[in-house]
Formats: C-alpha cells, sequence, structure tokens
C-alpha cells in the first residue's frame, strides 16, 4: 500500500516508510507535490500523522478539505503516531475523512518517541526511546501481515475512543494548541539568523527579514520541526529552553 505522511520530526516519516515497505508500497510527504500524484492515482492509500494533543495537526486537516474532492472515493488506513495516548487520533481523520466521501479500512495508533524537547517530564533515556521505537516496528510487522490477509485494526476508531480523546485530551488542550500556534519563541539572544528554521518549517511561518528571524501566526502546525533542528537551540513552544533535540534521525543512530 502507498502512503502519504505528516511527520514534523521523523517518527511518522518513519512508521510510514516502515509500513510501505511491508506492504509493497511507498511513502511520500504531504509536504511533496508527489502526495498529490499519489493521491490521484490510488485507490487505496495510507495516511499518516502525529497526533497533538489528541488532535490532528492543523496541516493535515487542510491538506484533507483542500483535496476532500481526490480523497473521494478512495479507500483509507489511517496511520497516528503518539508519544503516549491519544484516545481517537486515527477517529479524527476518520471521521473528516469519511465526510469528503471516503471509505475507512482501519485505524494504527503507534506509541513513539515524545518530540517535545523543552518539558523535562516528557524526556526518557535514549536506551527507552529506542526500546519504543522497536515494539512500534514489530506492531507494523504484525499489522502489514494481518493486511495481507485483510485483516486491518480499528485503533482509535471506536465510540469510546472519540470519549478518550474528548474528556482526557481535547477540552482541556484546545486553548493550549491554539496559543502555542501564534507563540513561537525565537531567542534572539541564542538565534544567529542561520535561516534553517525558515528553510525547514512545514507551514512557512518563519522568514527572516533585515538579518533576524520573523515568525509569523496563523499557520503554524506546532509540530516542533523547527524547536528540534536549530543549531542554537534558540527556538521554544511550551517551556522556556531546550532539554533535548528530539528527532527520529537520533534515535535511530541508537538502533
Ligand atoms: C505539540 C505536540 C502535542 C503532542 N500531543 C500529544 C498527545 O496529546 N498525546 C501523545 O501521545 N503524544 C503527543 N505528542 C507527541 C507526538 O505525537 C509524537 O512524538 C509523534 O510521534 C511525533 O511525530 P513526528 O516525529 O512525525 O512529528 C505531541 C507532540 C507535540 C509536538
Amino acid at each position: 500500500m502507498n502512503g502519504i505522511y505528516f511527520s514534523g520530526n521523523g517518527n511518522t516519516k518513519h512508521c510510514m516508510e516502515t509500513f510501505t515497505k511491508a506492504t509493497d508500497g511507498r511513502a511520500v510527504s504531504i509536504e511533496s507535490l508527489e502526495a498529490l500524484e499519489l493521491l490521484k492515482t490510488e485507490s487505496e492509500i495510507a495516511l499518516g500523522y502525529p497526533t497533538h494533543y489528541s488532535n490532528i495537526p492543523s496541516i493535515v486537516k487542510k491538506f484533507i478539505l483542500q483535496n476532500g474532492k481526490l480523497f473521494c472515493g478512495k479507500k483509507v488506513f489511517i496511520i497516528v503516531t503518539m508519544g503516549l495516548f491519544s484516545g481517537d487520533g486515527a477517529g479524527l481523520g476518520a471521521r473528516l475523512l469519511k465526510k469528503q466521501g471516503v471509505k475507512i479500512l482501519g485505524g494504527l495508533h503507534l506509541r513513539m518517541p515524545d518530540t517535545i524537547g523543552d518539558v523535562k517530564m516528557l524526556k526518557k533515556p535514549m536506551s527507552e526511546n529506542t526500546a519504543i521505537i522497536k515494539s512500534a516496528e514489530q506492531k507494523i510487522a504484525q499489522t502489514a501481515a494481518a493486511i495481507k490477509d485483510g485483516k486491518y485494526p480499528k485503533d482509535g476508531l471506536f465510540f469510546w475512543n472519540r470519549l478518550a480523546g474528548l474528556f482526557g485530551q481535547r477540552l482541556w488542550f484546545i486553548p493550549t494548541a491554539k496559543k502555542l500556534a501564534t507563540k513561537l519563541n525565537i531567542h534572539q539572544n541564542l538565534c544567529k539568523a542561520c535561516g534553517k528554521c525558515a528553510s525547514i518549517c512545514p507551514t512557512k511561518s518563519i522568514t527572516i527579514k533585515d538579518g533576524k528571524p520573523v515568525f509569523t501566526a496563523g499557520k503554524c502546525t506546532i509540530c516542533y520541526r523547527c524547536a528540534n533542528a536549530c543549531p542554537e537551540r534558540a527556538i521554544t513552544l511550551l517551556g522556556k529552553e531546550v532539554l533535548e533535540q528530539c528527532r527520529f534521525d537520533i534515535y535511530a543512530k541508537s538502533l
């Protein structure tokens, strides 16, 4: 099966690449033009994204709504990555896709390392993170084998998952997520205006003007890609300083 994914820091990319390889397909990023090509030609597709406060990233929501006509009539399998818990991560995408005329084949929730690098409570030793990745890879292999027998998992697609996502997370965190999307902190004392953040931001929310980075609120999808890649550790969102840069390519070195 071919797959389209959004990945802020590489976790979802890795999971989608592992899944598509195991199901004889290929994975393409939502940010590339190939994503639309795949959507036009495939009748069955996997869609992957990370959960953000048990919600669907705004960039993915926009992609689905903007391409509703292309999605119409397709069969979609949803893959969601998470740090710990996502009640209905796949369910959110499923409900949105159904409105576009999509048939949902199933949902897969995969626990991966957390990517919020400026909150101490969420940090884990490298050995724990690599164990988490290996266990996700195992779950993907089992799922791919089951799919070949026509059996799709239904993670996050039941009504009780929706209640868990709503009452366990969204009700409390929607205001936080909205606020975060408007308040990326670029610490001017640390920033050397190298422009890396501007070049990698998936929503082009950062630009370099007169030798200084400028954040434009409104489109940020709070993925943490800029904070986890800045060479000066000059970008924070939830916390005051970057304690660890959480990217899949760093964890992959210890696999
Ligand atoms: C702003 C933000 C909010 C998050 N909220 C949740 C959450 O509610 N539940 C959870 O289990 N993981 C949460 N995570 C963790 C990510 O879903 C997880 O690390 C995911 O695998 C990241 O994928 P990526 O590397 O493809 O961006 C959150 C991460 C970010 C950056």
